[in-house]
């Protein structure tokens, strides 16, 4: 069995369905906070399996030790469940430590206590910052983070490496993710931002299905070759089934470090406008637009070099960019149409 943390969030969701379709017994563990118990009804609408699932707040310990306790079946942990706003966690650091890094400690005190050491770790390529030489590898140093959130991230992967030196049988791997978008081939399950959504993505469906008069793009004054940002857009899809060899890694023993960690991305820079155009093209739709100053915190381009990730792993993201934004509309479209 699995247990997945954050299971009914956005990515979780995707990586409990491709979880269950390798052949796992999946337990999703949620606090609700940013999602719906409705997910549930929708992964098992996709994949015929019902996941077990539990709501639990990984903050309180003693319930966190007590669900290793009814589950003696769970054989490795992949921990989605934190806070992920970056600009909520400039206003709220505490809130984001305490979540982000108390939640942590609690599964892996729990995992240890519980002989349960196989881990998969969400992490971001924000602990990147701006880097010097693109693509970024694994390699690449990484830059004091600009938001407690990003904070969160660089801590975590230290808590983890910390606990990798003290105890050789805990076996871990970090995915430093870079811009996952795009929804499930059914619509049955996506991204479903709380409120305006920060993201580009859920940005631009919010604004194609009429629920946003424009989005606003965050300068085209960068030096890049249309003058806005440029990242990496992972399909979630793709990003989910890393995690399953990920966990099939461990797993298996085929791991060469107690503790490792991949860039999870598709080694393309693809520009903002170059979003809205393919949105555009896809969708035959017309954005309403308009180019305004620069986001405060926005670095201006980073993509993956993923030659770690194809070759350890034997993963490579799958999806294209046209694909990936039209299942991003499809499950905007049946989302607002069902809700
Ligand atoms: N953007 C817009 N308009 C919007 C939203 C975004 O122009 O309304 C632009 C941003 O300026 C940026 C690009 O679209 O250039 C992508 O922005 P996102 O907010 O979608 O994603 P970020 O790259 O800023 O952040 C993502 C994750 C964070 C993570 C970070 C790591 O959301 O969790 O990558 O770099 F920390």
């Amino acid at each position: 069995m699995i247990l997945t943390t954050g299971g009914t969030g956005y990515i979780g969701s995707h990586t409990v369905v491709e979880l269950q379709k390798a052949g796992f017994e999946v337990l999703i563990i949620d606090n609700l906070s940013n999602s719906n118990a409705e997910i549930i009804d929708r992964i098992e609408q996709i994949t015929g399996i019902r996941p077990f699932f539990e709501l639990l707040d990984l903050k309180n310990k003693e319930k966190t030790f007590d669900l290793f306790k009814k589950y003696p079946k769970i054989e490795a942990v992949v921990h989605f469940a934190a806070s992920k706003a970056v600009g909520e966690s400039v206003q709220k650091p505490l809130m984001y430590y305490e979540n982000n890094i108390g939640s942590l400690l609690n599964i892996l005190q729990a995992m240890e206590k519980y002989h349960c050491l196989h881990f998969v770790f969400s992490s971001s390529c924000t602990v990147y910052g701006q880097p010097d030489i693109l693509p970024v590898t694994e390699k690449s140093i990484r830059q004091p983070a600009e938001s407690p959130y990003g904070n969160t991230k660089m801590i975590s992967e230290d808590i983890i490496k910390d606990f990798a030196v003290s105890n050789k049988s805990f076996q871990a791997i970090a995915l430093r993710y870079f811009n996952p978008i795009g929804a499930h081939e059914s619509g049955l399950i996506g991204e479903l931002p709380n409120g305006i959504p920060n993201n580009l993505v859920p940005f631009v469906t919010q604004t194609a299905f009429g629920l946003r008069p424009k989005l606003s793009i965050f300068g085209n004054d960068y030096n890049t070759p249309d003058g806005s940002c440029i990242r990496d857009y992972i399909n979630v899809v793709d990003l989910a089934q890393a995690h399953v060899v990920a966990i099939k890694r461990l797993l298996d023993n085929k791991n060469k470090n107690n503790f490792e960690f991949f860039n999870i991305g598709t080694g393309k820079g693809i520009s903002v406008l170059e979003i809205v155009k393919t949105f555009e093209k896809v969708t035959d739709l017309k954005l309403n637009y308009e180019i305004i100053g620069r986001r405060i915190g926005d670095i201006e381009k980073i993509w993956a070099e993923t030659s770690l990730a194809n070759e350890e792993l034997g993963w490579k993201a799958q999806r294209n960019l046209e694909e990936t934004l039209l299942s991003a509309w499809n499950w905007e479209c049946n989302y607002r149409k069902t809700n």
